[in-house]
C-alpha cells in the first residue's frame, strides 16, 4: 500500500536515529539501506510500529504516498549520485529527494539544478547534533525551492530540537544554501573546538589546574556568558577516569586531532569570497599542526624543550581565559555570519540571519546562549555590516578585549600556542584600525608592476615613475 509518508535510505547511524525520530512523531517511515542485511538488523534492533523495512528500491518507492519524499542518509559525495540516478528510475515528477549528509554545497546546487530539470525537487538540508540529535532532535538547515518546502516543512520541524517550543529548523534559501549554512556551523564548531582547547591548555600549564578543578571551573562557565554545549561536555570529558589504566582518559588520548573536510570547505570558501575568517582557518591549520606528532616531538628535543611558568594569581588566569574565550568567540561568530552575508551576494541567496541564528540556539554542536544575542542584533538590525557593531557585542568586546590581550601574552611569553585567540584579537585589531599600512603595499604594487593607487586627499586612480625618479 503507498501510504508511507517518508523514506530514508542509508541506515548508518545519522540515518536510522533519523529514522526513529521520525516514526515517533506519528510518521510512517519506509527504511532501505542498499545492503539489505543492514535494513534487516536495523528492523529488527528497533522494532517500531511506524517503521517498515524495504528489501529494493522499487518497494520502498511503492510503499510512499504521492509526492513521494526521500531522505537521502549516505556518505557524501558519489554515494549521493548513484543513490538519486538509482531513485530516478522509479521517481516520478513532482516528488521530492532530501540530501541529509554533509555535502559540499556545490554539489547539492548541480543536484537541485540537474533534478530542476526533470521536475523533481530536491533539498540539501544540513543536519547537525551527532547521533543523539538525529535521534532526539537535531538542528535542521534546509535549502531548495521555497513553495515546496511547505511538502516537508512538517515533518522537518516535528523532528527538529525545540527551543521555548520553536524548532531549530527554518528554510535558508535556494539551491545548496542549507548545506552552505551547515558547513559554516561546522567551520564555527571547528572554532569553537579550538578555542576552548587553548584556553583548556593555559589553565592546564600555566594555571597547574587538575582535571577535577577543570570540571568545576568549566561548570561555572556553562552557568553563565560561555554556556553551550561544548563547553558542558567539556566539563564531562574532564570527568572521565582512563578505562584502561590510571588517570583521565583524556590525558591519555594522542593530541592528533582528525577531520572529515568542512572546515577546510568553510576556509577555502572564505579565500574565495575574499572573507577574513581567521579563527576558523587557524583552527583548521592546527588540526593538520596536530596530525605532524612525530615532527612536533623531534622539534621541541630540537629547539628545547618546554618549561612553563606558572601564575601566581590563579583566581585572575580563570577570569582573563573566560574573557578571552567568551570574546574570540563572539568574533568567531561574526567572521562567521560574514562569510554568509558573502555568500548570499555571491550565489543569490536571501537569508534571513535571526532565522539561521534560530536554527543554531539548540539541537546542534554549536549551541549556545550567545545565539540569543545573535537573534536579538539581526532582529534589531538585519543590515548589520558585522555583528561586532550590534550594541551587545561592542560594549562585551570592549569590556574584555583587554583581558585578551593580556591571555595572549602570557600565552606567548611561555611559547604556548594560541592560534585562534590570537586571530581572534589580530581581527579585531585590524578591523578597528583605520589607518593601516596598505599604503605602503599600494606603493610597491605600482612601483614593480604600475599597478596604480588611490590618494587620500584626491580621487582618481594615479600612479607614479618610482624607478625613474628614484635614478634622478
Ligand atoms: C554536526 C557535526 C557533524 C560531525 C562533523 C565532524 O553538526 O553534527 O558537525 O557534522 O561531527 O562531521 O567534523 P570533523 O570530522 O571534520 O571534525
Amino acid at each position: 500500500m503507498a501510504q508511507n509518508n517518508i523514506a530514508v535510505i542509508g541506515l548508518s547511524v545519522m540515518g536510522s536515529n533519523l529514522a526513529l525520530n521520525i516514526a515517533d512523531n506519528g510518521y510512517k517511515v519506509s527504511v532501505y539501506n542498499r545492503t539489505t542485511s543492514v535494513m534487516e538488523e536495523m528492523v529488527k534492533k528497533f522494532p517500531h510500529e511506524n517503521i517498515e523495512g524495504k528489501a529494493t528500491l522499487k518497494e520502498l518507492v511503492e510503499s510512499l504516498a504521492k509526492p513521494r519524499k526521500f531522505i537521502i542518509m549516505v556518505k557524501a559525495g558519489a554515494a549521493v549520485d548513484a543513490v538519486i540516478e538509482q531513485l530516478l528510475e522509479y521517481v516520478e515528477e513532482g516528488d521530492i529527494i532530501i540530501d541529509g549528509g554533509n555535502s559540499f554545497f556545490k554539489d547539492t546546487q548541480r543536484r537541485y539544478d540537474y533534478l530542476l530539470e526533470k521536475n523533481i525537487h530536491f533539498f540539501g538540508v544540513g543536519i547537525s547534533g551527532g547521533e543523539e540529535g538525529a535521534r532526539r532532535g537535531p538542528a535542521l538547515m534546509p535549502g531548495g525551492n521555497e513553495e515546496t518546502y511547505k511538502e516537508i516543512q512538517p515533518i522537518l520541524e516535528d523532528i527538529a530540537a525545540k527551543v521555548n517550543d520553536i524548532p531549530c529548523c527554518s528554510y535558508t534559501s535556494t539551491g545548496g544554501a542549507g548545506h552552505y549554512v551547515k558547513m559554516v556551523h561546522n567551520g564555527i564548531e571547528y572554532g569553537d573546538m579550538q578555542l576552548i582547547s587553548e584556553a583548556y591548555t593555559i589553565l592546564k600549564h600555566l594555571g597547574g589546574f587538575t582535571n577535577d578543578e577543570l570540571v568545576e571551573i568549566f561548570d561555572k562557565w556553562n552557568k553563565e556568558d560561555l554556556e553551550s554545549y561544548l563547553i558542558e561536555i567539556t566539563s564531562n570529558i574532564f570527568k572521565v577516569k582512563d578505562d584502561q589504566g590510571e588517570g583521565y582518559l583524556v590525558d591519555k588520548i594522542l593530541d592528533k586531532s582528525g577531520q572529515k573536510g568542512t572546515g577546510k570547505w568553510t576556509t577555502e570558501q572564505a579565500v574565495d569570497l575574499g572573507i577574513d575568517i581567521s579563527i576558523i582557518s587557524n583552527s583548521l591549520n592546527a588540526r593538520y599542526m596536530s596530525a605532524l606528532k612525530d615532527e612536533r616531538v623531534k622539534a621541541e628535543k630540537e629547539f628545547g624543550g618546554k618549561s612553563y611558568k606558572l601564575v601566581e594569581d590563579r583566581n585572575h588566569l580563570v577570569k582573563i581565559v573566560r574573557d578571552s574565550l567568551f570574546t574570540a568567540k563572539l568574533v568567531s561568530y561574526a567572521q562567521g555570519f560574514k562569510l554568509l552575508q558573502a555568500a548570499e551576494k555571491e550565489y543569490n541567496w536571501s537569508f534571513d540571519y535571526a532565522q539561521i541564528a534560530k536554527i543554531f540556539r539548540g539541537g546542534c554542536i554549536i549551541q549556545a546562549k550567545l545565539l540569543q544575542n545573535i537573534i536579538e542584533a539581526y532582529t534589531n538590525n538585519p543590515q548589520l555590516d558585522n555583528l561586532i557593531f550590534d550594541p551587545f557585542f561592542k560594549e562585551t568586546i570592549k569590556e574584555n578585549q583587554s583581558s585578551l590581550r593580556e591571555t595572549i601574552i602570557l600565552a606567548i611569553n611561555n611559547a604556548l600556542p594560541v592560534p585562534s585567540l590570537s586571530g581572534a584579537l589580530n581581527y579585531l585589531d585590524v578591523y578597528t584600525t583605520a589607518n593601516s599600512g596598505a599604503n605602503l603595499i599600494q606603493a610597491q604594487r605600482d612601483y614593480f608592476g604600475a599597478h596604480t593607487f588611490e590618494r587620500t586627499d584626491k580621487d582618481g586612480s594615479f600612479h607614479y615613475d618610482w624607478v625613474g625618479n628614484n635614478d634622478k
